[in-house]
Parts: structure tokens; C-alpha cells; sequence
């Protein structure tokens, strides 16, 4: 069984994900500490409502990035994870916490990267843009910035009548449901990772 942690900072959709997924007893994995830096953050209410500990480093309480890492860092070494997500987790990790879970870090961005990259605009930009087609990158997290390794992506299609709110919508379904699909295959030991790039074999 492999154990999660997850980081959140807000709605925690994707944490649910993870959360709806391992209510299968099948799931290979389980998220065993959520990590949190904002203490109004809905996220908070999923992992309680599922019974999963908490480590609540509040930005308005601690407001040194540095002192919040530090506790998210000791609290995940704590509960043993074996891989850590990012899912909607709002601050830049610093080296040290990179460097603790190298190889075993992913982040959800909502664009298909390279495009829409190091922004925390990636859907309004997109948009913007004028891109037809978009979409949802999980890749590992390496000191350098939505550019680590790419593990899975999904498409989506920008309709004429979408505003961010409802493109973003239908990026968090895809999201949705590939989160749980990059776990899996983490816990299956189905994760590559060759230099640049990564890929997920079968099984
Ligand atoms: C997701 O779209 C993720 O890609 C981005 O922030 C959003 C978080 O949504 N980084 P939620 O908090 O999981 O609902």
C-alpha cells in the first residue's frame, strides 16, 4: 500500500479524487496526511471528513514560507509517505523540501504543459490566448518551476462560450481523473523516469 501525502491550499477537488478513489478497497494507495497553508481552505473539511490527519501550516500564523515548509516537510517524513501530490497547492517548495522526495512528487497543472507554464493563471491565460484545445499536466515536481518530467496529461477542448470559470470546470473533471490513474501506477511501480522525461508502463 502506498501512502500519500497530499499538499492543498483551497477547494480540494482533486484531493476528493484521491479520497473517492481509495474508498475502493482495490486502490493500492491511501492518503495519509493532508498538508495545509490556509486555514479557510475547503480542503480541510474533505480530509476530516474522511478521517485523514491534517498539519495546518496557516500563512496568517506562520507567515515565513520557510517555517511553513519546514513543518509540512516534518510532519510528511512523520507520517512515512512514500509520494507526496501537489494537488492546488499555491507556494514554490523550496529546495530542501524538493530535494526530500525527488522522484516521488507530482503536481496537477491545469494547461497542458510547456504551454501555460509557471503561472497561477494557466486557464485565464489559455483562454486568453485563444488555444483550441487545452488541457491537465501531472509531472513530477523538480526545482524547476512546472518544468519537471512529464507523467500524463489529458486533453480538453475549449468551446466558443467558455469563460474561465466553466473551461476550468471541465479541466478539474479531467484532472479528476487522471490524479487517481498517476497514483495508481506509482503504487504499481509503473512510473519511468529517464532523464528528461518520464513515462507509465502497463501492467
Ligand atoms: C487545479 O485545477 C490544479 O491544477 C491547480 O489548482 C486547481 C486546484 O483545484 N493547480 P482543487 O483545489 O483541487 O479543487
Amino acid at each position: 500500500m502506498l501512502h500519500v501525502g497530499v499538499l492543498v491550499s483551497g477547494r480540494g477537488s482533486n484531493l476528493q479524487a484521491l479520497l473517492d478513489a481509495q474508498a475502493t478497497p482495490e486502490f493500492p494507495a491511501r492518503v495519509v496526511l493532508v498538508g495545509c497553508n490556509r486555514a479557510d481552505a475547503p480542503a480541510i473539511g474533505r480530509a476530516e471528513a474522511a478521517d485523514v490527519p491534517v498539519c495546518l501550516a496557516d500563512r496568517a500564523a506562520m507567515p515565513r514560507r520557510a517555517t511553513r515548509q519546514a513543518v509540512l516537510l516534518q510532519a510528511l517524513q512523520a507520517a512515512h509517505v512514500d509520494m507526496v501530490v501537489l494537488a492546488g497547492y499555491d507556494e514554490i517548495l523550496d529546495d530542501a523540501f524538493v530535494a526530500a522526495f525527488k522522484g516521488r512528487m507530482v503536481n496537477t497543472h491545469p494547461s497542458l504543459l510547456p504551454a501555460f507554464g509557471a503561472t497561477m493563471h494557466a486557464v485565464d491565460e489559455a483562454l486568453a490566448h485563444g488555444v483550441k484545445v487545452t488541457g491537465c499536466t501531472v509531472h513530477l515536481v523538480t526545482d524547476d518551476l512546472d518544468n519537471g518530467p512529464i507523467v500524463a496529461q489529458r486533453c480538453v477542448e475549449v468551446r466558443d462560450d467558455d469563460d474561465v470559470e466553466s473551461l476550468h470546470a471541465r479541466i478539474r473533471d479531467a484532472e479528476h481523473r487522471l490524479l487517481p490513474l498517476v497514483v495508481r501506477a506509482f503504487a504499481e511501480n509503473r512510473v519511468r523516469i529517464e532523464g528528461k522525461r518520464a513515462r507509465v508502463v502497463a501492467s
